[in-house]
């Protein structure tokens, strides 16, 4: 399906391979990429999946909902292209994307 690439907050890359029907936050946790808590499991209620895409990619992973742009206005953190992971789901044309960690999750 394709791989992202996860760039955590010192530098360290993390390739992993895309997976049809799970989530960007899921894919990052089943590949225990560091930096990524999801506390809520995925309910879009905790905001500690928070990734920074790539300004080039941000297209790709659609658009954020209300209820996670509420939660991503309440991030000190939250830059143009932040999104919270486990609402962006896999998908083909995903094969290439970077996404970076920020240095917190909050
Ligand atoms: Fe809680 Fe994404 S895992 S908001």
């Amino acid at each position: 399906m394709g791989r992202i690439t996860f760039v955590e907050h010192d530098g360290t890359e993390h390739l992993v391979e895309l997976e049809e029907g799970k989530s960007i936050m899921q894919t990052a946790i089943d590949n225990m990429v560091p930096g990524i808590d999801a506390d809520c499991g995925g309910a879009c209620a905790c905001g500690t999946c928070h990734v920074i895409v790539a300004e080039n990619w941000i297209s790709k992973t659609g658009t954020a909902s209300e209820d996670e742009n509420q939660m991503l206005d309440m991030n000190p953190e939250k830059a143009d292209t932040s999104r919270l992971s486990c609402q962006v789901q896999a998908s083909s044309d995903m094969d290439g994307m970077v996404l970076h960690l920020p240095e917190f999750q909050m």
